[in-house]
């Protein structure tokens, strides 16, 4: 969300317009029913939702969840950590994507230092968070240089970080094909410091590749979203906090739930609108992606429906 276009003036969306956490919950326990085994709240950021926690324990709740998880640039987490834990949340994951302070507030618009999400992952480790995910976004350019040092310090403190390739998401980032470090340079950059090798999957339709230190210190993933994309093997729904659900993180339109939902419509009709969007699907965005569609084609905003 850069500052210059969501600055001081901007109008965000009036809170009505917003799914209540009971919405949430009932969309969560029909989505449940329809074979979803794992949720993740993220964002925007979740930690910017008053009472976050108190959904977090509405869906821990559900039958049939198998997992809860949570991704946050971790910039509250040290105030929320524990309750987060007593709600049940599962597993966290923090977005870093440097430890070098300067280049690390260059990308956050020079608001935020490095040590307020250090603090926060230490107070979700004394929380019971184990082990902590790091999500890093990498640049060409930008915060290549930092990767092999990241790496090192999740190592040491047993954090799993998974380096992601940069992606066009939304039409606001300015993406070029060169600011992609592709995957496999990254597991080279590492393994040239810290000797690497591959692990099997942990479950069909992860979108990591997995690989451990040859030492036994512990794992690292790559998510190689632009070079080897994984859209045949993707299962994920997102749902925007205004009630729109997507198929597709680079999809232009969302199926909207909020109306049918404030409507009277029954949990059996808003199943069918779900059951129909998801055997109607066919998106491969990441598969047809050139420099022409990254540029021309109108896609959600990544801060409308996470990551
Ligand atoms: C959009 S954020 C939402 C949750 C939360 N606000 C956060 O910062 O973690 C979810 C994940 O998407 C990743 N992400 C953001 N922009 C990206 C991009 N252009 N390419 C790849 N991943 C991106 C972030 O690093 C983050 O780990």
């Amino acid at each position: 969300m850069p500052a210059d276009v969501f600055g001081e003036r901007y109008r965000f969306l009036p809170k009505e317009q917003l799914l209540t956490f009971e919405e949430i919950t009932r969309l969560s326990r029909i989505l449940v029913s329809l074979g979803a085994l794992k949720i993740r709240l993220t964002g925007g950021e979740p930690l910017v939702r008053p009472g976050i926690e108190r959904l977090a324990a509405q869906i821990a709740r559900l039958p049939g969840v198998e997992d809860l998880a949570m991704t946050t640039n971790g910039y509250l987490l040290a105030s929320k950590a524990q309750a987060l834990k007593d709600a049940g949340l599962r597993r966290l994951t923090v977005s870093l994507d440097s430890l070098d302070d300067e280049v690390f507030k260059r990308l956050n618009g020079q608001r935020v230092g490095v040590q307020r999400i250090l603090d926060g992952i230490t107070a979700a480790e004394a929380a019971g968070f184990a082990p902590i995910k790091i999500n890093t976004v990498v640049q060409r350019g930008v915060n290549d240089h930092t990767v092999v040092e990241l790496a090192r310090f999740c190592r040491e403190r047993g954090h799993i970080v998974r380096f992601i390739e940069y992606m066009d998401v939304g039409t606001l980032n300015g993406w070029k094909l060169e600011q992609v470090v592709p995957a496999e340079e990254l597991v080279s950059l590492i393994d040239a410091e810290l000797p690497l090798e591959p692990v099997g999957g942990n479950y069909p339709g992860e979108v990591a590749m997995r690989y451990r230190y040859r030492d036994g210190g512990g794992e690292i993933g790559v998510i190689a979203s632009v070079t080897k994309p994984f859209c045949g093997g993707c299962t994920r729904l997102r749902l925007s906090p205004d009630g729109s659900l997507y198929t597709c993180l680079f999809a232009a339109i969302g199926t909207d739930l909020r109306q049918p939902l404030r409507s009277g419509a029954s949990d059996d009709e808003i199943r069918q609108v779900i059951a129909g969007l998801w055997q109607r699907r066919d998106d491969r965005y990441s598969e047809i992606r050139t420099s022409q569609t990254a540029a021309h084609t109108r896609k959600v905003e990544m801060y409308q429906i996470g990551g």
